[in-house]
């Protein structure tokens, strides 16, 4: 049994059971922004045609709603700013998955064998690595600075692990190229570039593949957007593309897809057939009504205006509290839901530490840094996660000042000056 309970099963049960906790640790989706209203218009209007309703009740197929793989196609295009015709993709190529997380592990079922080398940014979603770990993959590891993954780090690990006799299990490089949990960082474009290349270059006997998962790509506060790798793989040949409507719309539809290269589509759907035979279809054809009349554009640009302005509350809140003095860093993410904090040397931040157990007592909770690195490889102890997705901005400052408290009584040196005095100073 290759199994092990996740961590995140321990800080839901908290966030459950102590009502006045508040809890930077799930990675759940602000309620509050759900288009209610506009969700039931769309199931009012599949439902009260007879013809669609009867449609959109009955089993759809294993690959997906075919309607909606083409809007996706056309979503995609658009975010990447290339017209659908000279795109090298079709719905042919797209699988409608249940939320990404079934892609990340599908892909796992039909291309790894035990033993075979899956490298992943370190940290990275901690919840990829237990699949990983569940179909015995050997996980590496490449670090991340401000641009990302370190692609000259992957070459040089790419290069070992040539000389070694290895890279012939080198399976798939894994990124979370925007906003990435647990970070908030996003790979620059440069390294976009180098990272396709380096899988083209490496590509010997076997194809290494790119699984680029776009979860928090529309979650996009500030900037210009980023081409997706998968649209620099002209060939479409080396990337696999795992997006979703969990975060920009509403986990509850748990409804993703993937973009593929065509040769996988079947083996995908071989096994997908195995498991469920198809996605929840109502869900897609909900989703294919929210796309068709322009709904879902404009839902996403309110959720960002929403999740900007907790975002900016948050971190200006964070930095009264951690000053530059006092050691901590932190992320500013221009996207998605996380910031990342990291304490001093020997500021422990994992389970069992002061710190955390201060943050308990203080009703604040984070998901210890440590949690999204793989076993076996090197795993800082001085870093957390913090998901400003939930909480309410009022929450994020209180938040902010618990975790303040915590961190003064867990014996980080006073850490601010109150604003005021820092000002006159
Ligand atoms: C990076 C990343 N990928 C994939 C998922 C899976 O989301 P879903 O299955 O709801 O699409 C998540 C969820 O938190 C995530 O953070």
């Amino acid at each position: 049994m290759q199994t092990a309970e996740p961590p995140i099963s321990y800080f839901m049960e908290q966030a459950v059971e102590n009502r006045d906790l508040i809890s930077l640790a799930a990675g759940l989706v602000d309620g509050d922004t759900f288009p209610v209203a506009e969700v039931r218009a769309a199931a009012e209007e599949v439902l009260g045609n007879p013809d669609a309703a009867r449609a959109a009740l009955q089993y759809g197929t294993t690959q997906g709603h075919a309607p909606l793989r083409d809007k996706i196609v056309a979503k995609v295009c658009q975010l990447d700013g290339i017209a659908p015709a000279d795109a090298h993709l079709s719905a042919d190529d797209v699988v409608v998955t249940t939320g990404s997380q079934q892609l990340l592990y599908l892909l796992g079922e039909v291309l790894f064998d035990p033993g075979d080398i899956v490298i992943t940014e370190a940290p990275s979603y901690f919840v990829y690595h237990g699949i990983l770990a569940s179909l015995g993959v050997r996980t590496l590891t490449v670090p991340m600075d401000g641009d990302g993954l370190i692609t000259d780090a992957l070459d040089e690990l790419l290069a070992r692990l040539e000389s070694a006799g290895e890279l012939e299990r080198v399976r798939l490089i894994y990124t979370v190229d925007y906003f990435q949990n647990p970070t908030g960082l996003s790979l620059s474009r440069r390294r976009r570039e180098h990272l396709l290349d380096l899988v083209r270059r490496y590509s010997r006997r076997q194809r290494i593949l790119i699984l680029e998962d776009a979860a928090y790509r529309e979650l996009r506060y500030e900037g210009d957007d980023v081409p997706s790798i998968k649209s620099l793989d002209a060939d479409n040949r080396h990337v696999v593309l795992a997006m979703t409507f969990s975060k920009p719309l509403a986990p509850g539809l748990k409804t993703g897809y993937a973009l593929m290269p065509r040769d996988l589509v079947g083996p995908v759907l071989r096994f997908k057939g195995n498991h469920d035979f198809g996605s929840n279809n109502f869900a897609q054809h909900l989703l294919d009504r929210l796309l068709a009349n322009g709904i879902y554009e404009r839902h996403v640009r309110r959720l960002c205006d929403a999740y900007r302005a907790k975002r900016d509350v948050f971190v200006t809140a964070l930095r009264d509290e951690f000053s530059a003095a006092s050691g901590v860093r932190l992320t500013r993410p221009k996207g998605g839901m996380y910031v990342w904090l990291e304490a001093p040397e020997g500021f422990e931040t994992g389970m069992g530490s002061p710190f955390l157990k201060a943050c308990l007592r203080e009703g604040v909770l984070y998901v210890p840094g440590e949690f999204c690195y793989v076993e076996g490889g090197p795993r800082p102890t001085t870093q957390a996660r913090l998901c400003f997705g939930v909480a309410t901005t009022d929450q994020l400052r209180e938040a902010a000042r618990r975790l303040g408290r915590a961190a003064r009584s867990a014996g980080l040196p006073r850490l601010s000056l109150p604003r005021m005095a820092r000002c006159r100073g």
